[in-house]
């Protein structure tokens, strides 16, 4: 099964504050939906509770230590391993892992490929993180620049990167 981390994160690898994207970047959130659409994706609660609600089309796969109630459909898992092997159980192709900072964390070490939409803007007052990339263990095999606009406050750059052989 491969597996891969969906992230956006600024020049000092902030991805949110206080439970909230620190921009608002529409082809960004299109280039997330291409990238995750059909799909499982798996979220820590935080993530999913500043979503609202689930990502439509997509199983989604919420992670906590606690017996939340998610609406029906979304499944809970209690440790990333249990979930994963739940998905590979399933013969599943792919797995997207959507954050936030806790999840990310952990998933590095374990993920094959990383889709990093890098915000070029320093964010001040970040309350989650992307883990810096051991750039000795990451190759960066495509990148698309992304001016800023009026629509798109901050210039940013689609990235994919394979975990090296
Ligand atoms: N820029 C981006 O690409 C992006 C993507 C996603 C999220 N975000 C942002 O990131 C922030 C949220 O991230 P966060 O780091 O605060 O929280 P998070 O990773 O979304 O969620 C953390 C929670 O998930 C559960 N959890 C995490 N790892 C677990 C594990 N291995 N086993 C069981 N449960 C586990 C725990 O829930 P319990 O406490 O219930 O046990 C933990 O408190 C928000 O600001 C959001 O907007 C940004």
């Amino acid at each position: 099964m491969l597996t891969t981390i969906v992230v956006a994160a600024s020049e000092n690898n902030v991805i949110g504050i206080d439970n909230e994207l620190p921009w608002h970047l529409p082809d960004d959130l299109k280039f997330f939906k291409q990238k995750t659409l059909e799909k499982p994706v798996l979220m820590g609660r935080k993530t999913f509770e500043s979503l609202g609600r689930p990502l439509p089309k997509r199983l989604n796969i919420v992670l906590s230590r606690s017996n939340v109630a998610l609406p029906e459909g979304v499944l809970l898992y209690g440790s990333l391993i249990e979930a994963l092997n739940f998905l590979k159980t399933a013969s599943t192709p792919e797995v997207c892992i959507i954050g936030g900072g806790i999840v990310f964390a952990e998933a590095l070490p374990i993920v094959q490929q990383i889709f990093l939409t890098r915000v070029h803007t320093q964010v001040e007052g970040g309350t989650a993180f992307f883990p810096e990339l051991p750039v000795n263990e990451w190759e960066l095999i495509w990148e698309e620049h992304h001016a800023q606009d009026e629509k798109h406050a901050f210039d940013f750059t689609f990235q994919q990167y394979k975990r090296k052989a």
